[in-house]
């Protein structure tokens, strides 16, 4: 064993690397497979998040020459292309100029395990401080197709993939999670001692283990729990990473102070904040980008992405917000109504059926059932200001760019497509015609006529 470093290892500088060039060919898909999603957020992104947690000096991704899409996703951060697919060996080797002259701790992190947390890449960084060289372990029910790790006392003394493991090898459950920690003083020589003997013809990261052995180097060990090490190589394993991971942000949530009452049915994105004493109903959609204040009510079946709401609001059931929603304080957005890039200011209400786009609504405003902003013409957006104490009529369109005066009165069925003043009223529609006793008389013609026709059927 060398001897233990000089300075604690979470003083020392530190990298990571991040493997994101495999094909993912188990995915059968036209994306790369690091840029399928879970709670909203790529796979990339979420191991970039745990990784941003220990404040690394720099982040490098390992691409491959056809993924500018992944470059794109982790920018600012650096990505550095693996011109051919030779192994997770060969992917770190990728980043060997963006490390150049890095001696402090480089963290190895595969991009298709994203519930990897800081605290555990923390732990790895500390498993790795006396000797350079640590591995994530993890204990699985069923290791079939992961690496297996051949423990020596305290330390690993080598990895063998699953597809190279003799049947003795096999019934071993400890396993690799995929994650490294090594020295940068190190780490490239021992790369380059690594060759391709195995039945892929691959260069395996793995073998890092028994050629630092070689060099009288143990690798240390720290052993996390299945869940957070669970690898996406197929569709079904990345249906089963979203289950842990809303298991993971529902927990969170409700130790924060919500109540759900079916929290299986409530899917939360990576970034959703909830304050406290805020009730979720079942079967409800948060995409990315929602903030909702303290004592809100969410009634069923609701859809919100990008969302600020204030304390108080009640939204739903079967409510859909979406693109730059901002809700003050005690709006309401009832049943079947959808908001889209829209203001309510405090105490704003939209109970029932109403499209409300590219819209700011004034303090204690009603918009009732029916109505709709048209905002689109086609070719532009408008937007339409409504301004306070407004009461805006059932089934009225308020056609856009348009402005409501406050307190302005638009009476029901009106197609609006002028500026109201300040508490004027405002009617667009036919007048109503009524006949007093027409009913009468247009019945007796009906069974007059009925009568007839069925005498010259009998004939
Ligand atoms: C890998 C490990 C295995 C471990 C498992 C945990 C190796 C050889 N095997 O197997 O021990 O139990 O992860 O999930 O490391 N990649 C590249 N370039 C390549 C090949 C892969 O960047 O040439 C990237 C992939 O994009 C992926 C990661 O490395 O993010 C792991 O590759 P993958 O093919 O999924 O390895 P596994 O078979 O899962
Ligand atoms: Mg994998």
């Amino acid at each position: 064993m060398s001897a233990p470093s000089s300075h604690p290892s979470s003083a020392a500088p530190l990298a990571c690397v991040i493997l994101a060039a495999g094909k993912g060919t188990r995915m059968k898909s036209a994306l790369p497979k690091v840029m399928h999603k879970i709670a909203g957020r790529t796979l990339v992104g979420h191991v970039i998040a745990a990784c941003e947690g220990l404040s690394p000096e720099k982040i490098v991704v390992v691409t491959a020459p056809d993924m500018d899409i992944v470059a794109q996703e982790v920018a600012p951060h650096q990505a550095v292309i693996q011109t051919e697919q030779n192994g997770t060996a060969d992917a770190v080797k990728s980043a060997r100029k963006a490390l150049d002259g890095f001696t402090g701790d480089v963290l190895i992190l595969i991009g298709d395990a994203p519930l990897v947390t800081t605290q555990t890449l923390a732990a790895l960084r500390a498993a790795a401080a006396p000797t350079g060289l640590a591995v994530l372990g993890m204990e699985v029910e069923d290791p079939a197709g992961y690496g297996r790790l051949i423990e020596d006392g305290q330390t690993v003394a080598a990895i063998v993939e699953d597809r190279d493991c003799t049947d003795a090898q096999h019934l071993i459950d400890l396993c690799n999670a995929g994650n490294f920690c090594v020295t940068g003083k190190k780490l490239f020589t021992w790369l380059d001692r690594i060759g391709t003997a195995n039945s892929q013809k691959e260069y395996y990261l793995t073998d890092i283990v028994a050629v630092a052995a070689a060099d009288g180097v143990a690798c240390g060990l720290h052993v996390t729990d299945e869940d957070e090490a669970t690898g996406v190589n197929s569709r079904a394993q990345l249906a089963q990473a979203e289950w842990l991971m809303q298991r993971r942000l529902r927990e969170a949530a409700m130790d924060g102070g919500v109540t759900m009452v079916d929290p299986e049915t409530v899917y939360l994105a990576h970034d959703t904040v909830i304050g406290r004493d805020v009730t979720i109903e079942p079967n409800v959609y948060f995409g990315p980008g929602v903030n909702i204040g303290d004592n809100a009510i969410i009634h069923a079946f609701s859809h919100l992405q990008d969302v600020t709401a204030g304390a108080g609001v009640h939204i739903g059931p079967f409510a859909r917000l979406r693109d730059k929603v901002v809700l003050d304080e005690k709006a309401q957005v009832g049943n079947f109504v959808e908001v889209k890039k829209s203001r309510f200011h405090k105490g704003a209400k939209a109970k029932h059926l109403a499209y409300i786009g590219d819209a700011t609504v004034g303090e204690k405003t009603n918009i009732s059932a029916g109505v709709i902003t048209v905002n689109y013409d086609g070719f532009d957006k408008h937007h339409t200001t409504i301004g306070k104490n407004v009461m805006v009529g059932c089934d009225t369109t308020l056609v856009a760019p348009i402005t409501i005066g406050d307190g302005a009165d638009i009476a029901a069925g009106s197609a609006i497509t002028k500026d109201v003043a300040p508490d004027a009223l405002a009617v667009s529609r036919n007048r109503a015609i009524i006949r007093e006793g027409w009913a009468v008389s247009y019945r007796a013609r009906k069974s007059a006529a009925k009568t007839a026709e069925k005498a010259e059927d009998q004939q």
